[in-house]
């Protein structure tokens, strides 16, 4: 239940007080060989919009207009039983293959060569995984060789002889994915893969010392090993990698919204929770080196939900995890990017999963359009206006309970200012589903400031959803109303409601 409080929200903006510098990898998605996110999700073939090597132009279109960064490949699941080298060279004497973790078909169609074309295409950038699960050290460092180094060796002349003279320069490796989980293919205990890791990130070292390398942490908070499992994992292998790894997924569980909405304070405790784990670790070291955070897998997911669609084992590029995403969901999505923007000191990269098709920001249908789910636009609002300083936000507001965190805050909000301009912009959402939110800002030291616009997601229909029939049905829209004087900025935050608003500096 929302509260029917008229009390204002309220928090003090001040540049004096800030979280961090983003880190422009922390709007990077995730591409994995599963369900049609590669295979008439990014690459159709025949499809109208397909250029000469098969990528959609029509997704490609969408993709640079969410704004994203980085992209991880090729799994997930999947990559803890890949074989690059069955996906590099020419097409037709490529094999096909039994997927395990998604019991489908992997025709290799698709492969590392046409994953770089579209990162360029995209202008994103890469961010491979090594198998660790049916594979180890020798294999990562073979691919690692492959893709990166300039030529002279089989390996690289093989790239050079696929038609990829120049080297990929992939900068950031995950050492495999989700190795706590019973589910995965080469499933470790915290000591097996925490050597594995170690050695693993030796040896690619010893190839390239520049390499950023993320570690497995748990795939979730609510694994039995958490915790216990990164600071395992980091005692063996602390000095050799950069980044250690969360996954998170949340859901409407038993008609319970109001928990559902608080999703981000879960994701927050998280965060911090890892953060204190990699820190202790250190401390035990005694060393100064600090290790970041990759959120290199969050979203929305109705895990819960059986799949709509019919499904048989072995399919090729089976219609699985299809997500379609209400107004509620984007909040509730928006709230963890803002969970995010808050923790950007120790989130230095995060991956939306997934891009396109596979709980992702954006659909399409074989032969047919792409579109832009509920979920597209915090994203790429999030990636266009949040990029500078996260300023600090201590939020006064009133509080709603929940059954599953108790009190939680109506308002969860977060404030990012670009250095170069001084612009300002707040992201905020308004948790409560039947109350606008007054919500007021005082802003201290962020002079001559000047109200450019406040764009809303919320709709008189919760569920509203975009479909390939209705694509626009859901869009941001302006609010009315919002005024900013004397370096006082007052609106009015609609009842369950994601808010962009963006506040300029002089002329520009
Ligand atoms: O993103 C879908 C799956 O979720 C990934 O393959 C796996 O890593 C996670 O469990």
């Amino acid at each position: 239940m929302s509260h029917p409080d008229t009390t204002p929200a309220r928090f003090t903006l001040d540049p004096a007080f800030a979280v961090g510098i983003v880190n422009p990898r922390l709007y990077g998605s995730f591409v994995e060989h599963m369900g049609r996110c590669v295979y008439t999700g990014i690459y159709e073939p025949g499809h109208p919009a397909a250029d000469a090597d098969g990528l959609r132009q029509d997704v490609l279109d969408l993709v640079r207009e969410l704004g994203v960064t980085t992209v991880r490949y090729p799994g997930g699941n999947f990559v803890s039983g890949y074989r690059w080298e069955d996906s590099v060279g020419p097409r037709e004497e490529r094999p096909t293959r039994l997927d395990l973790a998604w019991k489908s078909t992997e025709t290799n169609e698709f492969g590392l060569s046409e994953f770089m074309d579209f990162c360029a295409k995209s202008g994103m950038e890469p961010m491979m995984a090594v198998n660790l699960g049916t594979r180890g050290v020798e294999d990562a460092v073979r691919l690692l060789e492959y893709c990166n180094h300039s030529g002279g060796t089989e390996l690289s002349d093989r790239r050079a002889d696929h038609g990829d003279k120049e080297p990929y320069g992939i900068r950031m490796w995950c050492l495999g994915n989700e190795m706590d989980g019973p589910w995965q293919t080469g499933h470790k205990t915290p000591e097996e893969y925490g050597r594995l890791a170690a050695e693993t990130a030796r040896a690619m070292r010893q190839v390239d010392p520049g390499l950023e390398l993320v570690a497995c942490g748990s795939s979730s908070s609510a694994m039995p090993t958490f915790a216990s499992w990164e600071s395992t994992v980091l005692q063996a292998a602390y000095d050799l990698v950069d980044h250690v790894s969360l996954h998170a997924y949340y859901e409407e569980i038993d008609g319970d919204r109001d928990s559902f909405l608080a999703s981000a304070v879960d994701m927050e405790h998280f965060i911090e929770s890892v953060v204190a784990t990699c820190d202790h670790v250190r401390a035990r070291l005694k060393t100064d080196k600090r290790i970041n955070l990759s959120f290199d897998e969050w979203n929305v997911w109705y895990q819960k939900r059986p799949n709509p669609h019919h499904v048989e084992d072995w399919q090729q590029a089976p219609r699985l995890l299809e997500d379609v995403y209400t107004v509620t969901d984007a909040v509730v999505f928006g709230s963890l990017l803002i969970a995010l923007l808050r923790h950007a000191d120790r989130v230095t990269a995060a991956s939306l999963a997934q891009l396109v098709n596979v709980i992702a920001p954006i659909m399409t249908e074989p032969g047919g359009p792409a579109w832009r789910q509920t979920t597209f636009y915090p994203f790429a609002q999030a990636s266009a206006y949040g990029r500078g300083r996260v300023l600090r936000v201590e939020v006064d507001s009133p509080t709603y309970t929940t059954a599953r965190f108790g009190e939680v805050p109506l308002l969860h909000a977060t404030a990012v200012m670009d250095d170069e301009t001084g612009d300002v912009t707040v992201f905020a959402v308004n948790r409560g589903q039947s109350d606008a939110l007054p919500l007021r800002i005082d802003l201290r030291g962020v002079d001559g400031h000047t109200l450019a616009e406040h764009l809303v997601l919320a709709d008189s229909d919760p569920e509203a959803i975009n479909t390939a029939d209705r694509p626009d049905r859901v869009t941001p829209h302006t609010a009315t109303g919002t005024t900013l004087s004397d370096g006082v900025l007052h609106a009015e935050l609609e009842p369950l409601s994601w808010n962009v608003i963006r506040l300029t500096h002089g002329q520009n």
